[in-house]
């Protein structure tokens, strides 16, 4: 087969290159030279278990994002918001423990079982967390709600009844812009049944 010719990228597109990881090859002349990201011939197949169900997800890449794979695979609850790990937009339980899906790679979760906010709960049956978001009524853009939650959720696995400082400590790097946190602690407590 007859290697593709490498692409040239933008600079500006550059940031996003990076994230992707182990792709950038050399810099000429304010432009970078990538190779193919997808070659059909170095594809390999991954299982992933996600929500119960055991996926597959084809990739030429190991370290590709779980993020990235998830959103591939129509489970779009989980956002991209930074990219590096900063925002907690991308959260999801691995294992039953909060995780960046934009830090966690498919070669992290082989053998590891994946919840995303789909799997959390469903319309007739809300986890907890999801009905005190609900009933608090949280979300304001919603962006960062459901990683507020699996972050939530992570937490009250741990520990079912937190204390707000432990409320404030789990959630301390899950990002909002609305201003949200005031409700989500509510919630949180809420759900943990230690409400008012
Ligand atoms: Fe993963 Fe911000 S997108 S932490």
């Amino acid at each position: 087969m007859v290697p593709e010719p490498l692409r040239m990228v933008p600079v500006a597109m550059i940031p996003i290159v990076v994230r992707l990881g182990s792709s950038i090859d050399s810099m000429t002349m304010g432009l970078k030279v990538i190779r193919p990201l997808d070659r059909e011939d170095d594809m390999a197949s991954y299982k992933v278990r996600i929500n119960g169900f055991v996926r597959s997800v084809e990739s030429s890449d190991p370290d590709k994002p779980l993020l990235y794979a998830l959103r591939g695979l129509g489970l779009t609850a989980a956002k991209f918001g930074c990219g590096f790990g900063q925002c907690g937009a991308c959260t999801v339980l691995v294992d039953g423990q909060a995780a960046r899906s934009c830090q966690t790679t498919l070669a992290d979760i082989q053998g590891k079982s994946v919840t995303t906010l789909e799997g959390l709960g469903s319309g007739s049956a809300l986890h907890p967390i999801q009905a005190a978001f609900i009933k608090e009524q949280v979300p304001q853009c919603g962006y960062c709600t459901s990683g507020m939650i699996m972050s939530a959720a992570g937490l009250l696995a741990e520990k079912p009844k937190p204390t707000e400082d432990e409320i404030r400590a789990a959630l301390d790097s899950n990002l909002c812009r609305c201003g949200t946190h005031v409700r989500v602690i509510r919630a949180v407590i809420a759900a943990s049944g230690q409400g008012g």
